[in-house]
């Protein structure tokens, strides 16, 4: 169990529907938590995590770290909140890893040193989607950007190129925020995006220049914002330029 993701339930097509499943996603989200955050914590670092899904990617990294501070997951979906407690509770992390059936914005903002999340980022004129939560606004950078604006001083967000990258990160740093790491890799659309009405929004604002992909892939990035750095490193330039290479 070290090396893989959480083995999934026995899922049906519908699970898929009230579920996030994205085998792929959550595992490079998982390798993004143990490189750019869990391995600089220690044991006094507090993390909170937008939409924890079944807590996969969260627990993944936790078995492959010695991080042991406390990570407090919200969680909207119910069966996500379920299946994310009993997995919880299958790898005995309960004192490591507290997930909230809540929406995340609803809460008092809690103080911690990191926020990290693979946020909603599906574009579409509106929520009626395969998971409604899901749903990242029409350029499904809403929820990112909303992120963004809490204030946290380090911030950890899965980013994808057909979500509006460039305005992203344009207000992270109209934040304070620099872009000190980030991490690529190349994804296949899946049965979310492949979502007629959200092909079609991606389509559209791709004639808009603020979504940028292939026939084949587009790029998902895992992308560490930081706010006072004392550093002056600055990657947001590089970054651009990968994410709009398609
Ligand atoms: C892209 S999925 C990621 C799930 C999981 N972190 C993963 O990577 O496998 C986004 C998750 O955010 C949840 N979500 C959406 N809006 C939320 C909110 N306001 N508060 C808490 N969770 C929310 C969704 O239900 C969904 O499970």
């Amino acid at each position: 169990m070290k090396e893989a993701l959480l083995p999934k339930p026995l899922l049906t097509i519908d699970a898929r529907n009230e579920v996030f499943i994205c085998q792929e996603e959550s595992q490079f989200y998982a390798q993004c938590l143990e490189s750019m955050v869990f391995k600089y914590c220690d044991a006094t670092d507090t993390v909170v995590e937008f939409g924890a899904g079944d807590g996969g990617p969260v627990i993944s990294a936790l078995l492959k770290n010695d991080f042991n501070g406390i990570i407090h997951g919200f969680e909207l979906n119910y069966p996500s909140y379920e299946l994310a407690r009993s997995n919880i509770k299958k790898y005995h992390l309960e004192d490591r890893y507290v997930v909230h059936n809540r929406c995340f914005f609803n809460d008092l903002r809690l103080e911690a040193n990191y926020l990290i999340a693979n946020p909603p980022y599906l574009p579409a004129p509106d929520n009626n989607l395969y998971i409604p939560s899901l749903h990242g606004g029409t350029d499904g950078a809403d929820i990112t950007k909303r992120l963004l604006s809490l204030g946290y001083q380090n911030v950890m967000l899965m980013i994808s190129a057909y979500s509006n990258p460039i305005e992203v990160v344009n207000y992270a740093a109209d934040r304070g925020y620099k872009l000190v790491d980030f991490m690529l890799s190349p994804l296949r659309f899946g049965y979310y995006s492949c979502e007629p009405k959200v092909r079609a929004a991606i389509a559209e604002l791709r004639r808009r220049n603020q979504a940028f992909y292939s026939e084949n892939i587009y790029f998902l990035s895992g992308v560490l914002f930081r706010k006072d750095s004392e550093s002056d490193l600055d990657l947001s330039e590089e970054f651009i330029k990968v994410m709009t290479i398609l």
